[in-house]
């Protein structure tokens, strides 16, 4: 019989090491580890340590010879295209080996770091699997992305390779995205070698040869045809995976190191028993492989566990309409979906009594799982009694790469309580701390922390700057990590998330730093000084909005500034930033010490109650604030310029 949560996680917190060294039995190592856990490496300690196994072996060549080939492993499905493709675990093997030996024929080898900027196609996580084939660190770049951001992790990942496409797809328009790769690579300082291309039928890219760039598709049949073989290189299981670049407190992204074994070992456990899934079962995260939700639950986890994936390129509405995530659930047979609530609210708006539900079988889906931002419960019980399914909230971070708190449904539901993602995971001992590190009582909001060690799974570093991971992770709390996150436990010891605590804002389920618009908005040469905040938006969670004082010689067209300024965040972070909503102030609020009071803004922009802060140097600014968020509600007037 299943154990039950209680069992399970009193089982880890009596002895961690043998709980994980019990998970890791169901991975495949070319040397066994030595040790599970060693607490004197890195800066948390390491987990098993002496191993060496591989992640690409692991996912395709494991199953392989387990007789399983035959078995789906990937399906692709584009709502944008109308195509569809399944991909058996043979398929993959070879799809994967020739592009792991295209990556060979380009000097790329153990250790070597490859950017990926590709759309949701089945190529995308074939290059993810190429390149742990040969021990190569990939980062998945999102595609929503500009050329800034593209070229600020080239140059911090110091890339051998870019594997690209000449386009992604979005509703309407096809977004180019090898022009962008090459102005990417002109700005970058450390240039890649080679850019491997896939030209997309729907618009080829020309290819700049002198540069390196190598049609893809060409080098890819090349090596089918001379069938060469790429075997898994074995790395060591402290060796890393990826870098995934996220949003930290600065324009400056943080280069998140996922190493190899405790990657493999916590998803691989997660998949059976948060997710409760069987070998040979659909599983559907409808995410995107720039994001972690994708490298782990698109591509990793269902591998690792010999499920199929889905890569779907689509929206929830609008491809062609909110039934769609319904027509794939059909369609494929999918077991268990997860995805983030703004693609519920999205849903919900377009098709509020759920009529699309009721067009097709989904009496083979058996659980929603939500990421990615709070659950707003409203949200949460239109899915529940629409459905008809257990609809699971879950708490996790591109940090820790996995659940920190969920109602696990594989080791057999928990009472839900809406708004809450339930309770903490094996190895997540977490504790709510007030600004002094003094533990609150239960039911009081403070700082998220968990207790150190992080377990399998989580991150180990940042990429090439470790200070930065301990000074911003582990400091401020000795013997913690801290989330960053805040919320309180309540008696039940239910988790409820509530808010960041740093100047991260969760738009449409993609993590933004505001700080880093900021830096884009002070760049317009008419820009004195400026606050980018994060208003509650119905649909997205949250939106940035940015207050803007300008130069006092400025006398240009505020409409026409705050078009430009807006125009400036997508040029350099791109769409993905959904920056439109800019308003001119003549001073912004800041405490006697120079302090932006952006918390105090955000609240009365939300028309939440606020207390005036004893700091404030001029309590009149606030009125001024308010005047004009006020004069944005409605009618647009003198103080605000509103673009999008
Ligand atoms: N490549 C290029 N551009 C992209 C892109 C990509 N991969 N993804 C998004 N963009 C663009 C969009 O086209 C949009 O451009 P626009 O300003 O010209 O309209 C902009 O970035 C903002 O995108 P988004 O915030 O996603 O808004 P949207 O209106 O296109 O879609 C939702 C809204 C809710 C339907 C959509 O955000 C969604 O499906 N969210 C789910 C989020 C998710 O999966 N998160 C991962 C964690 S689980
Ligand atoms: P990302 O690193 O992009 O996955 O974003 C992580 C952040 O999203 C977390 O630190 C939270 O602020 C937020 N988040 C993710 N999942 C949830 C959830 N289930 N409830 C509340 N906030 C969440």
């Amino acid at each position: 019989m299943q154990d039950s949560y209680q069992d399970t996680y009193s089982a880890w917190e009596a002895d961690p090491d043998a709980f994980w060294a019990g998970a890791a039995q169901d991975i495949h190592w070319f040397t066994p580890p030595t040790t599970t856990f060693d607490g004197s490496i890195g800066a948390y300690g390491r987990w098993f340590v002496g191993g060496e196994t591989n992640t690409c072996y692991n996912c395709i060549d494991r199953h392989v010879v387990a007789g399983r080939g035959a078995e789906t492993a990937v399906i692709y499905d584009s709502p944008m295209t109308g195509q569809t493709a399944r991909y058996s675990y043979d398929a993959v093997l070879t799809e994967v080996s020739a592009l792991a030996g295209v990556l060979r024929n380009h000097g790329v080898s153990k250790g070597d770091r490859v950017i990926i900027y590709m759309p949701m196609i089945p190529e995308a996580v074939f290059a993810m699997l190429a390149c742990a084939r040969i021990g190569a660190v990939h980062s998945v770049v999102f595609g929503g992305f500009a050329a800034h951001e593209l070229a600020t992790r080239i140059d911090d990942s110091g890339a051998k390779v870019v594997i690209g496409a000449s386009c992604g797809l979005e509703p309407g328009r096809i977004v180019p995205y090898k022009p962008l790769l090459d102005q990417a690579i002109d700005m970058a300082k450390a240039k890649p070698d080679y850019c491997l291309v896939l030209q997309r039928d729907q618009y080829h890219a020309p290819l700049r040869y002198e540069h390196g760039d190598v049609d893809l598709a060409q080098a890819i049949e090349q090596e089918k045809l001379t069938g060469t073989k790429v075997d898994c290189v074995p790395v060591a299981s402290t060796d890393p995976l990826y870098i995934l670049y996220t949003s930290g407190t600065t324009g400056q992204p943080k280069g998140v190191v996922r190493d190899t074994g405790g990657h493999m070992v916590a998803l691989n456990w997660t998949m059976r028993n948060i997710y409760g899934v069987k070998p040979g079962e659909v599983f559907w995260a409808a995410s995107d492989i720039g994001w972690v939700v994708g490298h782990s639950y698109i591509v990793y986890g269902p591998l690792l566990a010999g499920n199929a994936t889905v890569i779907f390129e689509g929206k929830p509405v609008g491809t062609p309409d909110a039934g769609t995530f319904w027509r794939v659930v059909n369609d494929h047979d999918v077991k268990v979906l997860f995805t983030a609530p703004t693609a519920f609210r999205a849903i919900r708006r377009d098709d509020p009594d759920g009529e699309h539900m009721t067009r097709y079988d989904l009496s083979g889906l058996r659980a929603l799982f939500l990421a990615g931002e709070r659950a707003d419960p409203e949200t949460l019980k239109w899915a529940e009694a629409k459905l008809k399914i257990p609809v699971i909230d879950h708490w996790w971070q591109t940090e820790t790469g996995w659940a920190i708190a969920a109602n696990p449904a594989g080791l057999g539901l928990l009472p839900v309580k809406h708004g809450s993602p339930a309770k903490p995971m094996p190895g997540y001992a977490l504790d709510v701390l007030d600004d002094a590190g003094h533990p609150v009582p239960h039911g009081t909001l403070g700082n998220i922390v968990a207790k150190l060690p992080l377990p399998p799974g989580c991150l180990v570093s940042f990429w090439n700057a470790e200070d930065r991971f301990r000074s911003s992770c582990l400091e401020e709390f000795p013997g913690y990590y801290k989330t960053a996150d805040a919320g309180i436990i309540d008696e039940d010891g239910y988790v409820f998330v509530m808010a960041r605590t740093d100047d991260i804002i969760n738009c449409a389920g993609h993590r933004l730093s505001t700080g880093g618009m900021e830096e884009v908005c002070a760049m317009h040469p008419d820009v004195a000084e400026c606050a980018v905040i994060g208003i509650a938006d119905e649909l997205k969670g949250q939106i940035p909005c940015g207050f803007l004082v300008l130069k006092k010689n400025v006398h240009r067209d505020h409409a026409v500034i705050a078009k430009e300024v807006v125009q400036l965040v997508r040029d350099e972070i791109g769409p993905v930033a959904a920056f439109k909503m800019v308003l001119m102030v003549d001073r912004l609020p800041k405490t006697r010490s120079g302090k932006i009071l952006r918390g105090t803004m955000q609240k009365i922009a939300d028309g939440l109650p606020w207390k005036m802060p004893a700091t404030i140097d001029d309590p009149a600014i606030l009125d001024e604030i308010t005047a004009v968020l006020q004069a944005h509600g409605q009618v647009p007037s003198a103080g605000k310029v509103a673009v999008g």
